[in-house]
């Protein structure tokens, strides 16, 4: 885990020149992505907002992709990116992978798909037992599925009906977990009995109320809570580092207590590791901080740029799975071409030596910026994890989503992703992700990165 520690006297910012240089950069944007505004207005007649997932709706348009390779990607106007979105964190293989590629053809050759077990999804539960320390494994097809079901799991094995999660953190986007995702402040109530706020209009209000929330990196306060619903609670599903609001790292001991505290009220602890598990080390954020849970949750990086999950749990929970008591199903679960895709990710790509080598690199990129962000006094540090890294705009840590909302820099935040998608480096739509490495990733990538960050460092901090 790497925090970059923010300048102690951070220069006084002129409020005027950020909203200038704001407006510039986005006349640049505009001027350098005409056939994405057209594709925009095109999309808008027949998908809502113009893109396939809300998630991919980005101000003034979004930028519609054309192919990727290697680290790269190229827009519908020609423009070349070093991509740092990386499909929000899955592609760490790198863009049109040859061996992910040969691995998928081969199947493809064999058949795509047929709703019935092949070898592939024993050697993928195999590799996911031996890379994390749960023993059983079932398949899903996206992130969402997979907390979805061990929620369902965890209520099931419990008998219990509440759900706690973390405030300001987001699950996928099934009813018991968009609760409490990206609450405004005067939203959130109580820190230590925090409001239940539906993620949108949709859920039904007894639903959203079955879920509760409680602050990230505070074992005390989650204690408070056990002590007047433990007797309630199913399962508590969090992820051991958050990385949707920036990355906030665990504090130094918290979740061995929360650990301690789910086993003592007989809660099931769900690590939901969509974005950790194949991005931070071989076995995710369970060994990287060697706490581990009931379930974890994958996606994403796991299966090598295919849509596909998987839900780890201890023999005791895979019973009520195995015996049918508690139903865990999907006609595409562990869909043969998405077995290979993640067989070949897991056993030939994502070996030990490509996460050292993500590790490198992102700690160059890090080392970067801590050195531009101390050269021009930004208030911002960095943060960063396996293949993960961003600069929080903030002078000082954040711990928790309460911390992110009053303490980060939102007109920077902006700023910079401007800088950064005009000066051809791709990122996620919406500045409260992090960036995601591929092995592809070379200096002359992360130079790019930095020559973007050094353009808007001098020219926000410029007298
Ligand atoms: C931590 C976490 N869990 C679950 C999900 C949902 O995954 P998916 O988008 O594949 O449904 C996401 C998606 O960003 C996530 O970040």
């Amino acid at each position: 885990m790497r925090s970059g520690t923010a300048t102690t006297s951070a220069a006084a910012l002129d409020r005027s020149k950020i909203a200038e240089l704001t407006r510039r950069e986005l006349v640049r944007f505009g001027e350098r992505t005409p056939r994405s505004s057209e594709y925009y207005d095109r999309a808008r007649r027949v998908m809502p907002g113009g893109v396939p997932s809300s998630f991919q709706t980005n101000d003034p348009w979004p930028v519609y992709v054309e192919r990727g390779h290697g680290a790269d990607v190229w827009d519908v106007d020609g423009n070349e990116y070093v991509d740092f979105h990386n499909g929000f964190g899955v592609m760490c293989v790198g863009h049109a992978n040859p061996t992910i590629a040969a691995a998928v053809k081969a199947q493809v050759e064999r058949g795509t798909h047929f709703a019935a077990p092949t070898e592939g999804s024993i050697v993928v539960a195999e590799e996911l037992r031996r890379r994390f320390a749960l023993p059983q494994w079932r398949f899903t097809n996206s992130g969402t599925e997979s907390t979805m079901d061990a929620v369902h799991v965890a209520r099931g094995v419990t008998g219990r009906d509440t759900i706690l999660k973390i405030e300001g953190s987001y699950h996928g986007h099934h009813d018991a977990v968009m609760v409490s995702v990206y609450p405004d402040l005067e939203e959130l109530g109580d820190r230590d009995d925090p409001v239940s706020v539906p993620y949108g209009a949709g859920y039904p209000r007894a639903l959203t109320e079955l879920t509760r929330s409680v602050p990230f990196n505070d074992a005390d306060a989650l204690g408070r809570v056990l002590d007047g619903l433990g007797g309630q609670v199913a399962g508590l599903i969090m992820e051991p580092a958050m990385m949707n609001i920036n990355i906030v790292p665990p504090v130094e001991g918290y979740l061995e207590r929360v650990r301690e505290l789910t086993r003592e009220h007989g809660i099931k602890l769900i690590f939901d590791e969509v974005k950790t598990g194949a991005t931070i080390s071989p076995g995710g954020a369970t060994r990287r901080f060697g706490v581990t849970p009931d379930m974890i949750t994958l996606a994403k990086a796991t299966c090598g740029g295919f849509p596909g999950g998987a839900i780890g749990m201890t023999e005791e929970l895979a019973a009520p799975v195995a015996d049918g008591t508690i139903h865990q199903y999907g006609t595409f679960n562990g869909n043969p071409l998405v077995m290979a895709a993640a067989r070949a990710t897991l056993t030939e790509v994502l070996t030990d030596r490509a996460y050292a080598k993500l590790e490198r690199t992102n700690e160059k990129v890090l080392a970067g910026c801590d050195e531009l962000i101390e050269r021009y006094r930004l208030p911002a540090h960095t943060e960063g994890l396996g293949a993960k890294g961003c600069v929080v705009f903030s002078a000082e840590p954040i711990r928790e989503y309460r911390d992110y909302l009053t303490k980060v820099d939102d007109d920077l935040s902006t700023l910079a992703w401007l800088y950064h998608m005009n000066r051809g480096v791709f990122m996620t739509p919406g500045v409260e992700e992090e960036w995601t490495l591929s092995i592809a990733h070379e200096d002359e990538h992360l130079q790019r990165y930095l020559d973007a960050f050094e353009a808007f460092s001098r020219d926000v901090t410029a007298a």
